[in-house]
């Protein structure tokens, strides 16, 4: 081992990540670093080309090396570290499987050159649905690779079901309220009449989803049965068998996003499909949220009935979902590297989870603050006193550095409410959650109090 140019390579590589050496700028030359080690220009040009690999620096001819943009992310954000984000969903970007992944996509270019980089099938490929069927066998969801399609993303399976026409005929769409922002998104810019139904921690209420269902024309009732978005909410096994009864009863089909199934520490809970494999139940998955959104991997069961319509409209949207990221799926499924991985971070959102619920429990006075309390998952809300409005106390945090999202976006325009904001606890560093939540409940006492006392004061002058 030549271990100069091993000593060369850690020393540059900590002065870009301590920020000494400045993403943009131009590292010192190959001669001045030969005469400081005192080494050949040959050990120096090895180190370069090992900082190039691991991405660190890049190479203009003729002008020499530099460091890559976002090189020292820690030390060239001050105001950004500062921020206290309980608002990005995306997955923890410690906990992304960035290396692994890495490996399996060279991997997958050397053994697939050909096939990933041509047209392919509509539904995805072969080789990925038949592992994604052995994945899914864990889940409680058998099905076959001709019921199954690789889409753009969970969000492109809802966008293609929303319009289409379904077995039943049926014209219009039911979702709870609120509900994923994806959806009410799609229902709007399509012509199609959309129905809520309330959802709160302690379910929906099912007489009230028998009505619906039997008066309304429902063509598909769009549900998020674990660790729903936004609110947490879990339904048990009996209501969810309850749900797919009254579906079948009323020839109603149910779209089950379950993008936080892998998350699930209940051995015993099953997916909605389990209760009705034949068709009835439309599985939604999704890779964004487990691994990376930048896949933009989905996948979607479907009834035997409807795989022709569907294929049709996928293949109009964009014939096919982006195969190289297919690929080195297959290969990170396969290897087990992704139950390895799943099994990592089902431990990290429930212990974040915890932490979240118990400075809730801390801070937020039970006498005005009502807060979900899930088992896990990216989503908790807290239900504001009339007298706190959402979208007041989410600008008046951002102020304070310290992001939450309004809720408001997940309503349909006829259940809107100001009253709900949605922490998501992704992103959120471990060491920001306490201070987080303790900004969070002195804003939220200081625009209750003031308002309070506004009462108070002028209903003296009444
Ligand atoms: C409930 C739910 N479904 C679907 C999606 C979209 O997922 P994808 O990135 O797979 O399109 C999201 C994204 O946040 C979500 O929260």
């Amino acid at each position: 081992m030549n271990t100069k140019y091993n000593h060369i390579t850690e020393d540059i590589k900590q002065k870009i990540l301590n920020g000494t050496l400045k993403s943009g700028t131009k590292i010192p030359s190959i001669r001045y670093l030969s005469e400081q080690y005192h080494c050949s220009k040959n050990t120096v040009i090895r180190a370069y080309i090992e900082l190039e690999k691991q991405h660190l620096i890049y190479s203009i001819p003729k002008s020499g090396f530099f460091v890559v943009d976002n090189a020292n992310p820690s030390h060239d954000t001050s105001s950004k570290h500062s921020q206290i984000d309980f608002l990005s969903a995306g997955p923890d970007k410690e906990a992304m499987p960035y290396e692994d992944f890495q490996h399996c996509l060279n991997q997958a270019i050397n053994l697939y050159k050909v096939e990933l980089f041509s047209y392919s099938h509509q539904q995805g490929l072969l080789s990925l649905r038949r592992e994604l069927i052995k994945h899914l066998q864990d889940q409680q969801v058998f099905t076959v690779p001709d019921r199954l399609f690789i889409l753009s993303g969970a969000q492109q399976a809802i966008n293609l079901l929303v319009p289409i026409p379904f077995p039943n005929g049926k014209s219009n769409i039911l979702v709870e309220q609120p509900t994923y922002f994806g959806i009410i998104e799609s229902v709007q810019l399509h012509p199609i009449k959309t129905f809520g139904i309330e959802l709160t921690m302690q379910g929906i209420d099912l007489n009230r989803l028998e009505y619906m269902f039997r008066h309304n024309d429902i063509k598909f009732f769009y549900i998020i049965p674990r660790f729903h978005n936004p609110l947490g909410h879990s339904y048990t096994n009996e209501e969810k068998r309850k749900i797919v009864e009254l579906a079948n009863k009323y020839d109603v089909y149910i779209v089950e996003d379950d993008i936080f199934g892998d998350l699930e520490p209940d051995t015993k809970s099953d997916p909605m499909f389990s209760y009705d494999p034949s068709g009835r139940v439309i599985y939604l998955k999704s890779f964004s949220k487990i691994m990376l959104p930048g896949l933009r991997i989905g996948v979607a069961v479907l009834p035997e009935l409807l795989v022709n319509t569907f294929s049709r409209h996928k293949f109009s949207n964009d014939l096919f979902s982006t195969t190289i990221s297919q690929g080195a799926l297959e290969l990170y499924l396969r290897s087990g590297m992704f139950n390895g991985h799943t099994e990592r971070i089902k431990k990290l959102y429930r212990t974040k989870m915890d932490k979240v619920k118990h400075a809730c429990e801390r801070y937020l006075s039970p006498q005005y603050y009502n807060f979900t309390k899930p088992d896990t998952g990216f989503y908790l809300s807290i239900y504001l006193p009339k007298r706190v409005q959402a979208n007041r106390l989410a600008a008046a945090l951002e102020h304070e550095n310290v992001l939450v999202d309004d809720a408001k976006r997940m309503y349909l325009p006829e259940f809107q409410k100001n009253d709900l904001i949605r922490l998501s606890i992704s992103q959120i560093e471990n060491t920001q959650i306490t201070p987080g939540i303790d900004l969070i409940a002195k804003q939220m006492d200081k625009l209750n109090n003031r308002q309070v006392n506004f009462i108070e004061s002028t209903s003296r002058l009444l």
